[in-house]
């Protein structure tokens, strides 16, 4: 049961101002309180609040509505705010959205917060705004009594116990949306960048080794006219298939279930279960989500099915591939390369992918100035919205918000 959003901190601090007003005027104030209140959390599911004012005067002021409304407005300014911890300093018009509904603390490292650190700064915290490379499960959750939500800076969301967070009553909520054109254009990037052997070539000319045009030198393979397979046809690979078009590639998908006719149609992309889509594609660009049924989706038997002249791009997680299978079908020539952004065990990267066929990237799928602004502020309007008794717009267990 979610735990609600006002109760703790809205009576006390009512009260000095309570104590001057006349019966009549408290009561007007308590119910405009109340119900302005009342109306909020409803909107967000969470429980009804208690605010209690407990005495007044016996003189009556007669106070006027609007004056009820004002004293009203300042007992919310003069509230202590809610609790936050922030792992990350963000963007400053995140932190402005952030700082003017809660108390927050940042953590200004780039070095991410050592467990031990993070475990001590969540425990009197209501909020926390974290990065995919927070780990929040049980013991966070019981490192943080106070902890109501969970605001995770990523469309992805597996460094999340969800199922664990609904148990304690914690909202969870990420940044859908925001990044999936960023992402595909690196999917992209990586497609290009692979498929012509760009790192290669800068490497070759960065170490001053070119001596001049030959016919021959870093000759690639053609991305456009070939065949695309989709594997996760959201709106990620939705996005990929899209500039796709222009690249004049046959694109094919699979996903969980087939999507609209009409989509399909407006992106000309065709439905192929897995097997077909293993043995068509020229390339295969991975975007699910990571979960039980996609871990180690990529194993040996996929590659061994694929064509020996196609390339894997992974911009999704890292453990949808089975790392040691890739290398494997890498270093038998089962397929011809790979672009990859996200890996197995960030930051590490097995010793078998460091191959000039493969090109390699720190996770930078959704990795932006314009992006990360968008995230951090969707990040940031989901703990605004939350502590304000409005409902956050992308809650991931709103079965939390219902009334
Ligand atoms: C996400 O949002 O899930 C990406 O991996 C990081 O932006």
């Amino acid at each position: 049961m979610a735990r609600n959003c006002h109760s703790e901190r809205s009576g006390p601090i009512f009260l000095p101002f309570a104590k001057r007003m006349s019966v009549r005027a408290v009561e007007e104030s308590q119910l405009i309180v109340n119900s302005a209140v009342e109306r909020s959390t409803r909107a967000c599911g969470l429980r009804k609040p208690t605010i209690v004012i407990r005495s007044a005067s016996r003189k009556s002021l007669n106070l006027p509505r609007g004056l009820c409304y004002f004293i009203y407005f300042l007992a919310q300014a003069t509230m202590p705010k809610a609790k936050i911890f922030i792992t990350h300093p963000l963007y400053p018009e995140a932190q402005t959205l952030l700082q003017s509904v809660c108390d927050c603390e940042f953590w200004s490292k780039q070095d991410r917060p050592p467990k031990e650190e993070f475990l001590r700064r969540i425990k009197d915290k209501e909020g926390l705004v974290c990065l995919l490379t927070e780990r929040v499960g049980d013991d966070t959750l019981r490192a943080a009594p106070k902890l109501r939500i969970v605001s995770n800076v990523a469309v992805g969301y597996d460094n999340v116990d969800v199922p664990a967070c609904t148990r304690r009553g914690v909202l969870v909520t990420n940044t859908p949306g925001v990044l999936d054109e960023t992402t595909a254009d690196f999917a992209w990037a990586l497609m290009l960048a692979v498929a012509r052997r760009v790192v290669e070539a800068d490497q070759y000319v960065r170490a001053g080794n070119w001596q001049g045009w030959n016919f021959d030198q870093y000759c690639g393979t053609d991305v456009w006219g070939k065949t695309l397979g989709i594997v996760g046809f959201g709106r990620i690979g939705q996005a990929v298939a899209h500039r796709a078009q222009g690249f004049g590639m046959k694109i094919i998908y699979n996903s969980r279930k087939r999507i609209a006719e009409d989509i399909e149609k407006q992106l000309s992309a065709e439905y192929r279960d897995m097997n077909a889509l293993l043995a068509e594609s020229d390339f295969i660009s991975l975007h699910v989500p990571l979960n039980g049924d996609t871990r180690g989706l990529f194993d040996a038997p996929k590659f061994f099915r694929m064509k020996p002249t196609a390339f894997l791009i992974n911009t999704s997680r890292g453990p949808v591939v089975d790392e040691a299978a890739l290398v494997h079908a890498l270093e038998s020539k089962k397929i011809a390369g790979a672009g990859l952004d996200v890996f197995e065990q960030e930051p590490f990267i097995h010793p078998g992918l460091k191959r000039p066929n493969v090109v390699l990237a720190p996770h930078l799928g959704s990795a932006s100035t314009e992006t990360r602004g968008r995230m951090a502020n969707t990040a940031a309007q989901n703990i605004a919205a939350f502590f304000q008794g409005q409902r956050p717009p992308n809650p991931l267990n709103p079965e939390l918000l219902k009334p």
